[in-house]
């Protein structure tokens, strides 16, 4: 059966050592909770029968080595892969880098940053340990589903080692915006995206994260999508939404149940004289608690009739005890909920009821459904599932959901009364709104929630993601059918066999890198000494096909025998004739058009022109890819309408604008050597729009390469320059 192997920092059982003894606790947070249920009823994903196993840490570091094993065998029975770590690793790894630099900054905490090469170091040997592990258990046809910012470089750590396994990875907190994100140091974020991206699918909350993730790829890495689709050297990976969604049957049934009831009917008759308000979070600065508590302060200083007929709730479960931020947001939580209850308590009510610790489900349910009002407010969320588990938990009672327009959840509970966290008002005033809400406005509001809580539930969350993660691997495979790989062989064969053959090769990204500025990429002398080795055989006609002007090529390329077509084809070249040009050619356009790109360069600082005899370019690689991508759109736009009464043609190519005559192209110059129809061996290779001509006058026995991975009108596609050296070194050897 196909495994799926789910991986994240935080494993669903958590140990703590008590009297000696080892205990196993379910882990609390929504990563944890949400991935349980999904697997606790894998029967509702008929289409996914899949073995599955988690892989994470447990929650404690065991230095004796024999008590780690009978750990290890304990968890290994219930399908847990542990990967312990050291307290030092832990300490830089999870309390620091995670939780003190990224936690803090991905929530807009920026002030709370610290940025400490230690935890960066350990954060990189933390993924390093989590990918060892892996790789001792993986196997090529599993799917390994990555999760939360724990693991963020791990992605690309697997893909370096199995290139063809199905990877996906989903972050549960916000992904940032560009501004935030490049508060991080340059080797920092640009690790990051990249770690990511060794995933296929890459998975956030909200539409906001994903289009954020997408400006960061283009900003940073100069990556562009299309429709969330990014294409790397030798990869398509697909960049979606997917907003999780919780076991909404379990929490709806629960809270009519048994189980729930008794402790239900508790509750009732403790909270009989006061509507409840119900506030539960993990204890985090970002769940805006201390907002939360000012703006219940305010609610009952504003509206004295409601003081000893209403009651808070609150329960905060501990977390990350080992940071600074959190044992402070407990001191002021402390400290408030005590000058609360301490200025507005009577003998007999007391306005907030608090407890530090975690609950059991049904205790959870009992008090999702008794409560009247849910108060969640964070600062910023990713998600918050708790404000979806209470919706799904009324099932037998009405309730009012106030919720922070901060919270990935928002943007699917839009019943709710949504509030902005940070303004104390707004919290009071939604207070008292969601206590005179009448019964029959609230049940409507619930059923709508309700109703889109039970289709996107958490099976279908999963589903939705496995199903994406299937389809980009399929679409991916269609790409690699057209790599050359599978016909290498027989390609070699016709070639040896062949009594004389045409080589056309394209130059910049066919035979050399793309580098920042076009006079940097000369020749080095591998490819050289290939070229003059494969021009010396007489039967091999070698033509070097580019759209540089004919004396740099000329001057880069001194190889006996080799032909050439330049600019695009304006000028050709007989292996060691002189320079022909193809047609005749007008150049006076040039000056008026030049002055255009000369004002655009000014407008776009780090783009520049290039000027050759028939054609201009126009360069922004270096530029910022944004506005780039704006002014060359505007610069086209303007030198169509400028160049309709003109033989010319407009262009744009990678990072390039091109304006050049018309009538000419590379095609239209291969042609030269086609017609003499003395070739049984032809190939054609190269990396840009400019050879999609070349590769359309082929004849069909032809080879034609296209290097990248994007579609083309040629037959084959290689993943980059590189392999278009290895075939010509393999030629070498014929
Ligand atoms: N939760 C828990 N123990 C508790 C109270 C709540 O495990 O005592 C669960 C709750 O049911 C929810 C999760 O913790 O599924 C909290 O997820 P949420 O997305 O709201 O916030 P996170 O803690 O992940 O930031
Ligand atoms: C959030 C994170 C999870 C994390 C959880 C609990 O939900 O997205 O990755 O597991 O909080 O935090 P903890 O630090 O205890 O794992």
């Amino acid at each position: 059966m196909a495994r799926l192997l789910i991986v994240s920092n935080r494993m669903p059982v958590t140990i703590f050592k008590e009297n000696g003894n080892y205990n196993f606790q379910q882990s609390a947070g929504g990563l944890a909770t949400g991935l349980k249920s999904f697997l606790k009823h894998q029967e509702k994903l008929p289409d996914f029968k899949l073995e599955y196993l988690w892989v994470g840490w447990p929650g404690i570091t065991v230095n004796d080595k024999k008590e780690a094993d009978v750990l290890k065998k304990r968890l290994h029975k219930l399908n847990y892969w542990p990967v312990f770590l050291s307290e030092t690793e832990m300490e830089n790894f999870y309390h620091g880098f995670c939780n003190r630099t990224i936690w803090p900054l991905f929530h807009y905490f920026t002030s709370y940053v610290e940025y400490e090469k230690d935890f960066w170091l350990d954060f990189k040997k933390v993924n390093r340990i989590f990918s060892e592990a892996l790789l001792e258990i993986i196997r090529e046809d599993d799917t390994i589903w990555i999760h939360d910012y724990h693991l963020m470089l791990l992605p690309q750590l697997i893909r370096e080692r199995f290139p063809k396994v199905r990877i996906g990875f989903f972050l549960h907190i916000p992904f940032p915006t560009f501004e935030i994100f490049r508060l991080l140091p340059g080797e920092w974020r640009q690790e990051i995206l990249c770690g990511i991206l060794g995933s296929d699918l890459i998975g956030f909350h909200t539409n906001d994260y994903t289009q954020y993730f997408l400006r960061c790829a283009l900003r940073i890495l100069g990556l562009e999508h299309d429709m969330g689709r990014i294409m790397l050297e030798d990869r398509l990976v697909q960049v979606e939404t997917f907003p999780m969604g919780i076991d909404f049957q379990s929490f709806y049934e629960s809270a009519k149940g048994a189980l729930v009831k008794k402790e239900r009917a508790r509750l009732k008759k403790e909270f009989k004289k006061t509507k409840t308000i119900l506030s539960i979070d993990r204890l985090d600065y970002s769940k805006g608690i201390l907002n939360r508590l000012q703006g219940f302060e305010l609610f009952l200083e504003q509206n004295p009739d409601w003081r000893e007929k209403t009651q808070l709730v609150m329960v905060v479960v501990p977390s990350r005890a080992g940071v600074t931020h959190y044992l402070r947001t407990k001191k002021q939580i402390d400290e408030t909920v005590g000058k609360i209850n301490g200025k507005y308590a009577t003998l007999t009510w007391t306005p907030i009821l608090y407890q530090f610790r975690s609950l059991a489900f049904p205790s959870l349910v009992a008090l999702y459904s008794q409560c009247q009002v849910a108060l969640v407010t964070p600062l910023r969320d990713g998600m918050n599932l708790v404000a979806k588990e209470y919706v799904a938990s009324k099932s037998a009672d009405a309730g009012v959901l106030i919720l922070s327009e901060k919270a990935g959840a928002a943007e699917e509970l839009g019943e709710a009364i949504v509030i902005n966290p940070f303004y104390i008002e707004e919290i009071a005033a939604a207070i008292k709104e969601a206590l005179e809400i009448p019964q029959d406005e609230q049940l409507k509001r619930l059923k709508a929630m309700q109703g889109r809580l039970r289709r996107y539930d958490i099976f279908r969350w999963a589903k939705d993601f496995l199903l994406h993660l299937n389809l980009i691997k399929e679409t991916q495979k269609k790409v690699v059918t057209r790599i050359l790989d599978g016909y290498r062989e027989s390609l070699l064969v016709h070639y040896r066999k062949a009594k004389k053959r045409l080589i056309y090769l394209d130059y910049d990204g066919t035979l050399v890198p793309i580098v920042k500025h076009y006079s940097q990429a000369a020749p080095d002398q591998e490819i050289l000494k290939l070229l003059k080795n494969l021009s010396a055989r007489q039967n091999n006609q070698l033509v070097i096909v580019t759209g540089r002007d004919r004396k740099t090529i000329s001057d880069w390329i001194k190889v006996e025998n080799c032909s050439f077509i330049a600019e695009h084809g304006a000028w050709i070249k007989e292996r060691n004739n002189d320079w022909v040009q193809t047609k005749t050619l007008d150049a006076e356009w040039k000056g008026q058009i030049l002055s255009i790109l000369d004002t655009y360069s000014d407008r776009l600082p780090g783009s520049f022109i290039e000027e050759k005899e028939f054609s201009l370019t126009w360069h922004f690689r270096n530029a910022d890819p944004e506005l780039g991508m704006l002014r060359a759109k505007e610069l086209m736009d303007y030198l169509i309408s400028f160049t309709a009464n003109k033989d010319l043609q407009v262009l744009q190519g990678k990072k390039v604008v091109e304006i050049r005559n018309a009538g000419i192209n590379k095609g239209l110059a291969a042609a030269h050597w086609l017609a003499k129809k003395e070739f049984d061996f032809i190939l054609a290779a190269g990396d840009d729009w400019t050879d999609e001509d070349l590769f359309k006058v082929l004849p069909e026995t032809a080879y034609s390469i296209k290097v990248g991975i994007s579609s083309s009108l040629a037959r084959f596609n290689v993943i980059n320059y590189k392999e278009i050296r290895k075939l010509l070194e393999e030629f070498d050897k014929k």
